[in-house]
């Protein structure tokens, strides 16, 4: 028999029933969570309690649940106007100038969007954009060569134009962090350095090379900072190099890695990162799913460090998440071999710049800026950080870092020597005790273990002082408690 909705639905049964949750274990018979409403930084389950958003959704509702009217009406415009129609050799207004709107706010010349679905998406589009990049590249050189009176005389070095067109042609690899997160799909899964996430799906696409990530905290105390650019920058170097700087068409990398902890990046890094793209002839993608709009403080990651990437991927703070919209954003450099004659990218997306989701992130882009949304940040981050550094004085928290709205709280058995806590009692502290607990106290953060355990805190952009305070009421007395729990 099919299952039929009934006129009012047990929800909570219905859930059990036939909803499957993303990342979750579905066995167990513990009550499904239901979040029915939102409003500024709270939520509101099933049963009228409220919550405070210390995620902001996914890292992602950068403006707060309060601006459903307001968006609403842009979506109801757009679908009265046009409801769907496709970037599949077509425009549409919203598309455009959606895509100018963020060309506008990207540094440099990151002048071109593909719009997507998501953060995945986005990925995946990415590294198939770097890698088509290398034979569109090759091809324009040969074509180039081919026509009389250019650089290589195409009757005479005809040869020479090939093998240079050879040996600007096809790369593949992509180079990233490890315990990064870049998505789920089997192209951006592949890119993720995170062993749990990858081992169920293997073979994953090839080849993906993993670096060093910027995690300062377990490094030796001795260590300075040059130091510890020189040492990540030689890893990189040396990865390169053992790929095979021919193959490599990507390094993707985040401005401020989430995964394992809001590890920001130690002096000259970026521009250390930069400089060795450059010499290898390699895209540098900055995923900014995350960091993009405002979360570190600034419109991208990419601003704030000064990156200079040949790509972007954006997706999350794009809309506020109020609608299923992401992008790669490339330089003009990157599309200038797809702007010869019969040359294309080869790729697409149903649902790539749908009408609907471009006006609602339009919309989100014209309330952060006329709310200020991206400048509060700036402006009260020092003293969120501050707030948030009275949890160093409790005897399991061993570092708190991050910057902008972005941070995490990592997690130690011994703050002296930095001593992790193992599997089994990630376990039990994490998901047995924090996870439930915090959400019973009602606030919503994530204790995560896919490096180091830590918490991580990510509030809607529009938090303020009330917001960081309640943060870490809740979060002091709840690991106190973990602390007297783990026996010490
Ligand atoms: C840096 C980064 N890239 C990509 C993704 C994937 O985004 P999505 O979940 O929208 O597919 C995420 C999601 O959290 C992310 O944090």
């Amino acid at each position: 028999m099919t299952a039929t909705a009934p006129e009012t639905l047990d929800l909570q049964r219905a859930a059990r029933e036939h909803l499957w949750l993303h990342f979750t274990r579905m066995g167990g018979d513990g009550e499904v969570p239901i979040i029915v409403r939102g409003d500024g930084c709270y939520l509101e389950d099933s049963k009228g309690k409220r919550y405070l958003d210390a995620l902001a959704g996914l890292f992602s509702v950068n403006i707060g649940y309060g601006y459903g009217e307001e968006i609403g009406e842009a979506a109801a415009a757009q679908m009265r106007e046009l409801p769907f129609y496709t970037n599949w050799s077509y425009a549409h207004p919203r598309a455009i100038e959606l895509a100018s709107e963020v060309a506008s706010l990207a540094p440099g010349d990151l002048n071109r969007l593909f719009f997507v679905s998501g953060g995945s998406e986005a990925v995946e589009s990415a590294w198939k954009l770097a890698r088509q990049y290398y034979s569109a590249r090759g091809e324009m050189r040969t074509r180039v060569a081919r026509i009389p009176g250019q650089r290589i005389d195409p009757v005479v070095d005809y040869e020479a134009a090939e093998a240079a067109a050879l040996s600007t042609g096809r790369r593949w690899k992509a180079i990233s962090r490890h315990i990064a997160y870049h998505g789920t799909t089997m192209g951006a899964l592949s890119i993720n350095g995170i062993p749990a996430l990858r081992i169920p799906f293997e073979p994953l696409v090839p080849d993906v090379l993993h670096v060093r990530n910027t995690n300062r905290y377990h490094r030796p105390p001795e260590e300075t900072e040059a130091e510890f650019t020189a040492f990540l920058l030689d890893d990189l170097e040396q990865t390169i190099e053992a790929a095979g700087p021919e193959t490599v068409a990507m390094v993707i990398m985040e401005p401020v890695q989430n995964a394992g902890g809001a590890f920001t990046p130690p002096e000259g890094y970026w521009r250390g990162v930069r400089e060795l793209c450059d010499r290898y002839d390699i895209l540098l993608c900055a995923d900014e799913v995350i960091t993009g709009f405002g979360r570190v403080g600034a419109w991208f990651g990419s601003e704030r460090y000064d990156i200079r990437p040949d790509l972007m991927t954006i997706a999350k703070g794009l809309s506020s998440s109020y609608a299923a919209i992401g992008a790669v954003v490339a330089s003009d450099r990157v599309m200038e071999p797809f702007m010869q004659d019969t040359s294309m990218y080869s790729h697409g997306i149903t649902f790539g710049g749908h009408p609907v989701m471009s006006a609602i992130a339009l919309k989100n882009i014209e309330i952060m800026k006329r709310d200020r949304i991206v400048e509060h940040v700036a402006e009260t981050q020092d003293t969120f950080r501050q707030t948030l550094s009275q949890l160093l004085e409790l005897p399991i928290v061993g570092d708190v870092r991050g910057t902008g709205f972005f941070y995490a709280i990592e997690l130690v058995k011994d703050k002296e020597t930095r001593e992790s806590f193992d599997d089994r009692e990630c376990e039990t502290l994490l998901r047995d005790f924090l996870s439930p607990r915090l959400f019973e106290r009602g606030l919503i953060c994530r204790a995560d273990d896919r490096g180091d355990p830590v918490i991580q805190i990510s509030p809607p952009l529009i938090a303020g002082q009330h917001e960081f305070d309640q943060i870490v009421s809740i979060l002091g007395d709840v690991l106190t408690e973990a602390w007297t729990r783990v026996g010490r």
